[in-house]
């Protein structure tokens, strides 16, 4: 069910053209930047953004000139667990796992859990009730299991769905934004 609406979603974004999806995800960061959580966020996690993903890198950059500290994850496959390290332009980054652009562990700064103020979620499809279809690794569900803090999660309005067939470990986020601007708030 959920690997069904994961597909779905995919394909109707293959649909959007480089250019509409383009002028939609800067009509989102334009919302997202005028957040209070985004605002009064000192330290912030997000990933790095990969095709037909709202780009993260302007929000980096955005964080980076207003002071704040950027952290992305490193996955370890054999737990299923991910640890957030700090994002500067030095950092050294590898390609070890899915392809993903990751901080090296060996060399960087894990940030602790308590530290992070908000965490840009990743997703493929999103409900009412603020609960998500990731990419099925479940990294996120496990991490934000025992999170604090504020997690937004961005998408276009069409992988917004009438419901996700959530189960008991699914961990809903605190905010949706889109191109249309707030889709949800808990
Ligand atoms: N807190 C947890 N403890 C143990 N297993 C978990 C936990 N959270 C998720 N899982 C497992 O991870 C797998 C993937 O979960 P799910 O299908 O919800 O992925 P997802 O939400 O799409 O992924 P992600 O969280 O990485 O975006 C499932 O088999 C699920 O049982
Ligand atoms: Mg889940």
């Amino acid at each position: 069910m959920k690997k069904e609406l994961r597909l779905q979603t995919l394909a109707m974004l293959e649909q959007i053209s480089t250019e509409e999806f383009n002028r939609y995800a800067s009509l989102l960061h334009e919302h997202l930047l005028q957040l209070p959580s985004w605002k009064q966020a000192k330290t912030i996690a997000l990933t790095m953004s990969r095709g037909k993903e709202i780009p993260t890198m302007p929000l980096i950059e955005k964080a980076w000139q207003e002071g704040k500290t950027v952290c992305v994850p490193t996955c370890f496959p054999e737990t299923k667990e991910m640890t957030f390290y700090e994002y500067t332009p030095e950092t050294k980054m590898i390609s070890r796992y899915f392809g993903l652009t990751e901080p090296d562990p060996q060399v960087s700064a894990a940030v602790h859990k308590e530290e992070i103020d908000l965490i840009i979620v990743p997703g493929v499809c999103f409900d009412q009730q603020g609960y998500r279809i990731g990419f099925g690794g479940g990294y996120y569900d496990r991490y934000l299991a025992d999170y604090h803090g504020v997690t937004i999660a961005l998408c276009l309005s069409l992988q917004q769905i009438e419901y996700v067939p959530a189960e008991a470990h699914d961990i809903s986020v605190s905010m949706i934004v889109s191109e249309k601007g707030l889709l949800y708030q808990k």
